[in-house]
């Protein structure tokens, strides 16, 4: 088996930040910024979103990238648990939830954490590689039960991710009764003056921030390992930036400081660089999307009820297991879906006005194949992985701000069926000469071809889609 870990030794880390950010695709319109459609990207409802309807790790084959604060130092990674002799009741409670082995980030994630004297960490991988779980496990192996006061403080950026993260720690902590844990987050009230006496705080900014100010429930000076999530998500609110950092500014310098992000921009980085004095810092990133195992199509049409028709004779005619519909408004969107159930397709719709929750329900019914067809506007549907997607139909081609292709979200789009190695295919409804325009702009973008389809010559269409 080949060596999975690249360390990077010595230079700048600015030069390491940037490579990490030439290689991926950008995340685009994550800022929490409004996109033209008019649905808010909430970069918070995305993250639990993926967690609602994530049953597993995500697993990458790309390589990890360590860069070690101190290169002469040796680099250790573990392939299992047991190498990281945690207490009996600990390593138990990992098993119990059905973790064999660590996740690639794990591997060199976990030594790092728990090295002594402590070392400062900033981590990234996508969402669903195992972060939360990771250091979940390191605070559970920090702390000392014995001591009854506050020793790990973890912060979130909403409540319900704080939740979240609280769960994975009740769940692996279980068969460790004497470890404690307590909430900062709104509603929680507590009385002034008494001093806390779980050893893991786990909540948002806010009220964290007063607990240890206003409220005194924490002596920070006592915090010895201080833990940011989803740092990404956490800076795209100002408010909790500057919250985050107050709360910084209250730990001593000795305090282990462990940041954990989903992206790789920029401004996380900075940030990052901020708040973890001389870190080492792990990388994992995210498989590549490809247009390799799709055909791809377009279908000339007149308008929208024309795209409707050439969507049903699409139908008809083949046997797909499950599709996926883009379109650009929630009007719209709400237009098909009304029409294809007129038609007698069973179909889910996917919008912007539903809650996490019904959105979560929505995907979840969806992939157990209750639906065969999901409508969706884009925003909603970002980075949700339904894998046995095999047509997917940009009923509205993906445009930017200024009317042009959106070469990434066509990928992000397209790049959903034909998934590991089987076969998809991708159909683009042409209403204009400006959508064709589009698609010709797509083609040069990927050089792939993308091949005229006439859905009322049912012959062709079969021959052509086989
Ligand atoms: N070593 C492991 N073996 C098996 N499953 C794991 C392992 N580590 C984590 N998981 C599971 O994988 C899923 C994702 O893990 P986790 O939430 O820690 O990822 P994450 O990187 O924090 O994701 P996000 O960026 O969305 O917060 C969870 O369901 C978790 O229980
Ligand atoms: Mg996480």
């Amino acid at each position: 088996q080949s060596n999975s870990v690249v360390v990077v030794f010595g230079g700048l880390w600015w030069s390491f930040f940037s490579t990490c950010a030439g290689n991926i695709v950008p995340e685009k319109s994550e800022n929490g910024g409004w996109r033209k459609d008019g649905d808010k990207v909430d970069l918070a409802e995305q993250s639990l979103l993926n967690k609602l309807i994530r049953h597993s790790l995500v697993r990458n084959r790309n390589q990890v990238e360590v860069l070690q604060r101190d290169p002469t130092s040796p680099l250790y990674s573990v392939k299992t648990f047991e190498e990281l002799r945690l207490k009996p009741d600990l390593l138990k409670g990992v098993y119990n939830m059905g973790f064999n082995r660590p996740s690639r980030i794990q591997e060199n994630a976990l030594p790092m954490m728990l090295a002594q004297p402590p070392q400062n960490l900033i981590a990234q991988s996508q969402s669903g590689t195992g972060k939360t779980a990771a250091f979940s496990l390191a605070m559970l192996s920090h702390v000392n039960p014995a001591n009854k006061w506050t020793q790990c403080l973890c912060i979130a950026p909403t409540y319900e991710l704080a939740l979240q993260i609280g769960q994975v720690i009740e769940q692996m902590g279980k068969y460790c009764p004497d470890v404690k844990l307590a909430y900062g987050i709104r509603g929680n009230r507590m009385e002034r003056g008494i001093k806390l006496q779980e050893q893991i705080v786990i909540g948002t900014p806010g009220t964290v921030l007063d607990w240890c100010t206003k409220y005194r429930l924490i002596e920070p000076k006592k915090i010895t390992m201080f833990v940011l999530d989803e740092a990404d998500v956490m800076i795209a609110t100002q408010g909790h930036r500057d919250q985050s950092i107050r709360i910084h500014r209250q730990l001593t310098k000795d305090c282990q400081m462990l940041l954990f992000s989903a992206t790789f921009e920029d401004s996380v980085w900075r940030f990052a660089e901020q708040v973890v004095p001389d870190p080492n810092i792990i990388r994992l990133k995210r498989e590549e999307e490809t247009l390799d195992t799709i055909k791809q199509f377009y279908v000339v049409c007149k308008e929208k009820e024309d795209k409707f028709t050439a969507l049903c004779n699409l139908y008809g005619s083949l046997t797909i297991a499950q599709a996926m519909i883009f379109c650009h408004t929630r009007k719209m969107a709400a237009w098909l879906t009304a029409n294809l159930t007129k038609e007698g397709h069973q179909v889910a719709l996917l919008s912007g006005e539903m809650t996490v929750e019904q959105r979560a329900s929505v995907i979840e019914r969806y992939r157990n194949g209750k639906e065969k067809v999901l409508v969706t506007t884009n925003v909603c549907s970002r980075g949700i992985d339904v894998e046995q997607v095999s047509l997917v139909v940009n009923f509205d081609l993906p445009v930017d701000m200024d009317g042009n292709a959106d070469n990434e979200t066509y990928l992000h789009r397209i790049g959903r069926t034909g998934r590991f190695g089987r076969r998809g295919f991708a159909v683009n409804m042409v209403d204009s000469k400006h959508s064709m325009d589009i698609i010709n702009q797509i083609e040069m973008h990927f050089n792939r071809r993308i091949t005229k389809l006439d859905t009322s010559d049912l012959e062709e269409m079969e021959s052509l889609m086989s």
